[in-house]
């Protein structure tokens, strides 16, 4: 990765507004990536009861009373399905130790052409998972589990968001995984 300096250099030329107002998708991309975050696998189980998940940092506290999160999904995911047809839904915030299952749940795979099923169950072949409420897989060894059940969903341009009540969570004292800019970290010093 280029030092922060050149790739400022690099987003500013590129990314000022285009005609429209509007910047382009790279310009963007960078600029979100500036914005540190933790990493979630969210999972739900779908009509047939299989096990569907994905590596995702757009989750969000919302509100706290009553207690309210936020996540999105890319509207053209094969696992669209499955979580709008889910009752419930779970977080998993992983631990910095657990940054292949973060990897193992962001690949595409076959899901993208042949249905999430089969694929999504794929994916839970590495982990100690348990069931949770509405049937959502929990994962242990995480740095905290939101347990939710779903209360809304929206549009929100190629992205479908989604909005929990937390019925259950847990709360470790194990550091987070984060991602910035386009890569895994772990926690720095406390300033
Ligand atoms: C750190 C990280 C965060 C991600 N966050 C999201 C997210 O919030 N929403 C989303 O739709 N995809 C996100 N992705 C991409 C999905 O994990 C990836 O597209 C995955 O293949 C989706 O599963 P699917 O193939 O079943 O749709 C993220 C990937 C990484 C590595």
């Amino acid at each position: 990765m280029p030092p922060a300096d050149e790739t400022s250099a690099v987003a500013t030329a590129g990314g000022g507004p285009a005609a429209d107002g509007a910047p382009d998708a790279r310009a963007l991309r960078s600029a979100l990536g500036r914005f540190a975050t933790g990493v979630t696998i969210i999972t739900c189980v779908d009509t047939a009861g299989t096990r569907t998940g994905l590596t995702a940092n757009s989750f969000g506290a919302l509100s706290l009373d009553p207690p309210l999160v936020l996540w999105s999904l890319r509207r053209a995911s094969p696992s669209l399905e499955a979580f709008e047809a889910a009752s419930h839904f779970a977080v998993n915030v992983l631990a910095e130790s657990q940054v292949e299952l973060s990897r193992r749940f962001a690949v595409r795979g076959p899901a993208a052409t042949a249905g999430a099923g089969a694929d999504s169950e794929h994916r839970f072949d590495v982990g100690e998972w348990t069931s949770g409420l509405g049937g959502a897989p929990v994962l242990a060894g995480c740095a905290a589990v939101f347990e939710c059940r779903r209360v809304a969903a929206h549009d929100g341009g190629d992205h479908r968001l989604f909005i929990g009540r937390v019925l259950r969570l847990a709360d470790i004292a194990t550091a987070p995984l984060v991602f910035q800019g386009g890569r895994y970290h772990m926690l720095g010093e406390v300033l």
